[in-house]
């Protein structure tokens, strides 16, 4: 389902400030919920905003194939017809969920609770992400679940006897391993609790309450009884905090940049990155606070400065996960030493985020020391603080966005392989970020 190899390559010409009012893509997380939970609902649901990427198209396919009808109404605009929590049919074959992990880790909590086998597969990445962290806590409540030794997909499901409600004290901050918990826990008997050691993003916890189910939640806790109906109702999915954040470092590490992002979700649980941007030294104004869906979201305005090198860790890790990639070129723009610590999560995300990172910032004559749960940057703060070189985005779109961003002050072209899977979760970056003032190419290998 999605696009392996190093078939799409990026060409960023150096130098530029971005300037203009853009609308980033739906967020990744709401949409694949959106579809889940609409699929799972009783009556008809519409889901406005909806993220197009690929992962999300992977988790609207696999409900389709089990039998759920969605119609597509506009470019972001689905209607979802739900078959209720027991209405999924059995798929004919394995469901193919590309390079998702939150398809994955999600939809684990739902198959296991299916009176019919599935089997969950993915690209040659989400093939190596560890998924005990999601089979083990389900395994207890009684799923019958099979993985390849190293604990990796193929997952298959086989019907079990009926699931039981657990107290579950995760080890990491994972909204997915919490998510796909909690949908099991709707098929389960009696009330199924999450704890964990930071809070993670709770857009399930939400929008279970937007369709009807009694959640109870609060930081780092979410609780919720088995055998609870939803009920359908209408999404509207705001513009994704992990893809504005491109433009945003974009903004922020040029002074002089002016831009303004609108419909930005702003959910506590994941604005991270706008206390790492203002720590820094950039200029972030929220305006048009709002709700939207159940959601709060702000038009954000970000002013470039020359941004200061910071420490970061502890509870912003969470909040700001998907993030750090970008963060990264922040921090070699930036004068003075950025460290990062307890983000070993980065190591296990659709690419070890922290190499990724470290050996392209080097390759392009930054100082980026990988640490097992974080790096230490030394930004040079100069006018091109960044080399000119190729670097690797490892087949992961974060990886190949941020080293995009990293162009505007390079000191020569930033050329960037494997890029395609960008797609993932930001169709249209290209055409967006060159409409802004980024100086962005595409070049298809033949
Ligand atoms: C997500 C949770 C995060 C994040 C991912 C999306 C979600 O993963 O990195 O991109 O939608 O629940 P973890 O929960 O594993 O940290």
């Amino acid at each position: 389902m999605s696009s392996e190899g190093p078939g799409l390559t990026f060409v960023v010409q150096p130098g530029g400030q971005l300037s203009g009012t853009l609308r980033v893509p739906g967020d990744k997380s709401i949409s694949h919920r959106a579809v889940m939970l609409g699929s799972l609902a009783e009556g008809v649901s519409e889901v406005t905003g909806f993220l197009t990427g690929e992962d999300c198209l992977c988790t609207m396919k696999a409900f389709q194939a089990m039998g759920v009808r969605i119609e597509q109404l506009g470019p972001t605009h689905l209607r979802v017809h739900g078959v209720g929590l027991h209405g999924l049919k059995a798929p004919t074959g394995p469901l193919d969920l590309g390079n998702s992990g939150t398809s994955m880790r999600l939809m684990s909590g739902l198959m296991a609770a299916q009176g019919f086998e599935t089997t969950l597969i993915g690209d040659s990445s989400l093939s190596k992400r560890p998924m005990r962290r999601i089979v083990d806590p389900l395994r207890t409540m009684g799923a019958v679940i099979a993985t390849t030794e190293k604990g990796t997909s193929p997952l298959t499901f086989s019907p079990a006897a009926g699931l039981n409600a657990i107290s579950y004290d995760s080890p990491v901050a994972s909204a997915q391993v919490k998510s796909g918990i909690l949908l099991a826990g709707l098929y389960a008997t009696g009330r199924t609790i999450v704890t964990e050691p930071e809070p993670s993003r709770d857009h399930t916890e939400r929008m279970l309450r937007g369709f009807g189910v009694e959640v109870d939640a609060k930081p780092g806790y979410a609780a919720v009884q088995g055998g609870q109906s939803l009920k359908a109702t209408n999404i509207e999915v705001p513009a994704d905090i992990s893809s504005a954040t491109f433009p945003m470092v974009a903004a922020a590490i040029v002074p002089g940049s002016d831009i303004t992002l609108t419909a930005v979700g702003i959910n506590p649980t994941r604005t991270g990155i706008i206390d790492i941007l203002r720590s820094m030294g950039a200029t972030i104004t929220l305006t048009h606070e709002r709700l939207l869906g159940g959601e709060p979201v702000a038009d954000l305005r970000v002013q470039g400065a020359q941004l200061q090198g910071i420490e970061i860790g502890g509870d912003v890790v969470a909040s700001a996960i998907d993030e750090f990639p970008a963060v990264f070129v922040a921090a070699a723009c930036a004068t003075g030493v950025t460290v990062v610590t307890g983000a070993e999560e980065l190591r296990v995300k659709e690419s070890d985020r922290i190499a990724a990172m470290c050996d392209g910032l080097t390759a392009l004559g930054v100082s980026a020391i990988a640490r097992p749960d974080g790096a230490v940057i030394t930004g040079r703060g100069t006018a091109a603080p960044i080399g000119s070189g190729t670097v690797d985005s490892k087949g992961d779109h974060r990886i190949a966005m941020s080293f995009a961003v990293a162009a505007l002050r390079a000191s020569g072209a930033i050329t960037i392989l494997d890029c395609a899977n960008v797609n993932t979760s930001f169709p249209g970056f290209v055409g967006l970020m060159a409409g802004a003032g980024l100086k962005i190419a595409e070049q298809q290998a033949s």
